[in-house]
């Protein structure tokens, strides 16, 4: 009996214990998603399909789960969303995706968010945050795309948004950040996209973006940057997009970006470029746009 007992404690107990963390859990995430509602102004069709009475939320409109009913999608893109983003999105442990673009969704973006460990696509663009971007990003080890253009964010865009390693797809741009581009933007090796135009950025384009040699897409116009355009910035290779406009870049416009030989746009206008255009730009057979307008170049044109 005494062994009867002990069997069923060894082996039955821990099961017990599972199931009911895997119950509690799934309550807690459905609980998560009712908590966040209570700041949220949801279209008429959500109130049918986010149904508290259902066991899971697994079926409700804009989530996903995986197969152990664990949310891995919250996506409510475009339903015209208003409200707060409460701390408790942070407790959705497993989430890979969140999608909350084009709403008018207000106030801070919270910092629990980097709490949600599993992120690999975050998406807040077009809506109407404002304040700073959370501190401690780089804890989103998984994150590959970062987009919170169109909002009416602010302060300095952090030193550890590049502490990311395989972030590929940036776009920070229309809000009104400050401070200069961090020096670390060259740890993302595996960098696509950058697109930090129409902000408040000021300083110089940092040497360190020679290192992203699979960018495709450079866009910081419409800033307050200066300096010269890095040389370096040949060594992109993949560059398709490159614009730089409506900033005060100083200096001539480096040969070297004749290595880039994708380039479809080039576009340097309303900066305070002089010099000529170099031959190696010119030669690039992809070229589809270039801008230079409101510069001090000179030379022919080929
Ligand atoms: C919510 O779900 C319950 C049972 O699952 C159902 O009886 C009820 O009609 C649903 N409510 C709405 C508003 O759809
Ligand atoms: C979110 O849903 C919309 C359609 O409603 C879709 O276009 C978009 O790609 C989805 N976002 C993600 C990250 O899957
Ligand atoms: C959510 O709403 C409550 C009351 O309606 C308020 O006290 C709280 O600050 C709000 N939280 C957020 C994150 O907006
Ligand atoms: C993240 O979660 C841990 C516990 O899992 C908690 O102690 C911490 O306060 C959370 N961080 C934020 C920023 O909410
Ligand atoms: C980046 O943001 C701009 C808005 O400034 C938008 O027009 C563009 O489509 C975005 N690009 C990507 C790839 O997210
Ligand atoms: C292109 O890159 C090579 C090294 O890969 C370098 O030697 C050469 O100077 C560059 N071309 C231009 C036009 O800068
Ligand atoms: C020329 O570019 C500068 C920025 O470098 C800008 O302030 C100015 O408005 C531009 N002029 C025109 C006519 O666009």
């Amino acid at each position: 009996m005494y062994v009867l007992k002990f069997f069923f404690f060894v082996i039955y107990f821990p099961a017990i214990l599972f199931s009911l963390t895997t119950v509690s859990s799934l309550i807690s995430e459905k609980q998560v998603l009712l908590y966040l509602l209570r700041n949220l102004t949801l279209p008429d069709s959500f109130k049918s399909s986010w149904n508290s009475s259902h066991s899971t939320p697994c079926r409700w409109e804009g989530i996903r789960c995986d197969h152990r009913r664990r949310i891995t999608v919250f996506n409510l893109s475009g339903y015209g969303i208003s409200g707060q983003l409460g701390p408790e999105i942070g407790q959705l442990k497993i989430v890979k995706k969140i999608d909350l673009s084009f709403n008018r969704l207000t106030g801070v973006i919270p910092l629990e968010l980097v709490n949600c460990s599993q992120l690999k696509h975050l998406d807040f663009s077009v809506n109407s945050f404002t304040g700073g971007l959370p501190r401690n990003l780089e804890k989103l080890v998984h994150l590959r795309t970062f987009k919170v253009y169109h909002n009416s964010l602010s302060g300095e865009v952090p030193e550890s948004l590049f502490g990311i390693p395989h972030l590929k797809f940036v776009n920070l741009s229309s809000n009104n950040f400050v401070g200069s581009i961090p020096l670390s933007v060259g740890n993302c090796r595996e960098m696509q996209d950058l697109y930090l135009n129409d902000n408040n950025l000021v300083g110089v384009l940092p040497e360190s973006l020679e290192e992203l040699e699979l960018l495709t897409h450079l866009d910081v116009s419409s800033n307050h940057l200066e300096g010269r355009i890095p040389l370096g910035l040949g060594k992109c290779k993949n560059l398709i997009e490159l614009v730089l406009s409506g900033n005060s870049f100083f200096g001539e416009i480096p040969r070297s970006l004749g290595n880039c030989s994708g380039l479809r746009t080039f576009d340097v206008a309303n900066n305070r470029l002089m010099g000529d255009i170099p031959l190696s730009v010119w030669k690039i057979a992809s070229l589809e746009v270039i801008h230079v307008h409101n510069n001090s170049l000179s030379g022919k044109l080929p």
